[in-house]
């Protein structure tokens, strides 16, 4: 008979006396069961129109809430189009799902004072998404000037206690793009803390060991980062890896295996700063494959095996849940989710693509067989 080793990690002290026991289970054939939290993902892209109803059933089978990114064309710049955005995602959502969107403004450089007010008396808007202008996918309306035209929205910001949520890379061509990061942190993020230092900022996907650092440096609450599962799992070679790998570039882009080792480290240390970010950024196949390709990797499917998988690989499966289901709320003041989900420990492949009304997205690790399998309790 197979045996099944439940491993509930609010006892994980039990799990790490059981370590020997669990292997000698697990080479029996016994089946490894995580009962986690029900995690949240504070980064996510559902876009809109048909590829909205493709993706968000996988999103809403593993997550509770999602933080929901405004880079839609044209972006989501007023608390009357994140309400409007917000219907049409609820509506796109599986019958019965409990998944919540948590909305986002998309900031400009004209972006109004008044328009934070409004965001917050909403109880829609949980925070506000800072694009340097053409940093990135529909990001030409974004930020060109921080300093100069948009420290009255901050200052809003701070009075309102609406977290900031930053693409952290400089634009500057003469940057080199594995440079961006970094970059952006000694000019913009140093600085912007010691102007506004009541400013609560997540640092989006990071990618470095320089944004670990800088992440650890600061006060406690005020600055946060998420982490997606390529950038833990993958470093730039996978870019090229046989030829060029469309379905894994992404941006940030991928860097050098040593920041990849420093983002698990970081994560797997237990640090309330990080939390999890899949930044699940859908686009359709041909606008990867192609002669210009996107940057976005689709990774809702295959997130939390991943996640699972880092920890797992790192010796630190105990602190998983507060990475995927506890930083995150506790960052931006939201109550901690109370439905539970379970990380089995069973291999399952992942599809080769998924078709909808416009064409096919492929999603990471497409085809390939992943180690935890996620499933309702
Ligand atoms: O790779 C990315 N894709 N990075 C982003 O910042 C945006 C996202 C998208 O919207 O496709
Ligand atoms: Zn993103």
């Amino acid at each position: 008979m197979i045996k099944t080793l439940v491993l509930p990690l609010k006892t994980s002290t039990l799990h790490f006396a059981n370590v020997q026991a669990r292997k000698q289970l697990m080479a029996r054939g016994a089946k490894m069961e995580l009962f986690i939290t029900q995690p949240d993902d504070w980064h996510l892209h559902l876009r809109d129109g048909d590829l909205l109803e493709a993706v968000i059933p996988h999103s809403a089978f593993h997550f509770r809430r999602g933080i929901v990114m405004p880079n839609l064309k044209p972006p989501v710049k007023t608390t009357a189009a994140a309400v409007a955005y917000r219907e049409s995602i609820l509506k796109a959502l599986p019958a019965n799902s409990d998944f919540t969107p948590l909305m986002t403004l998309y900031m400009t450089d004209t972006t109004n004072p008044e328009e934070i007010k409004l965001a917050r008396e909403s109880g829609f808007v949980q925070a506000v998404k800072l694009y340097p202008a053409g940093a990135t996918t529909n990001s030409q309306d974004g930020v060109t000037d921080l300093f100069g035209n948009c420290l009255p929205v901050l200052e809003e910001m701070v009075k309102q206690n609406m977290p900031l949520l930053v693409h952290g890379e400089v634009t500057d061509p003469g940057v080199d793009i594995f440079d961006r990061e970094k970059v952006f942190i000694d000019t913009v993020l140093i600085p912007l803390i010691q102007k506004l230092p009541q400013l609560k900022i997540v640092m989006e996907h990071i990618t470095t060991a320089d944004a670990a650092r800088f992440v650890e440096s600061c006060k406690a609450g005020f600055v946060a980062a998420t982490v997606t599962p390529q950038h833990l799992v993958l470093n730039r070679n996978s870019l090229f890896q046989g030829g060029l790998q469309p379905h894994n570039y992404c941006l940030p882009v991928l860097k050098r295996e040593t920041h990849r080792q420093a983002i698990v480290s970081a994560v797997t240390s237990g640090s309330k700063r990080f939390f999890l970010g899949t930044d699940s950024a859908p686009h359709e196949r041909q606008r990867k494959e192609c002669s210009c390709g996107c940057a976005g990797v689709y990774n809702a499917p295959v997130a939390l095996s991943l996640y699972a998988k880092v920890f797992e690989e790192a010796g630190a499966l105990d602190k998983l849940e507060a990475f995927t289901s506890f930083n995150g709320p506790d960052f931006y003041g939201l109550p901690r989710n109370t439905s539970k989900i379970k990380l089995i420990k069973r291999r399952w492949k992942v599809p080769e693509s998924f078709s909808y009304a416009s064409g096919e997205i492929i999603p990471m690790f497409a085809g390939e067989t992943l180690d935890w399998m996620p499933s309702p309790v």
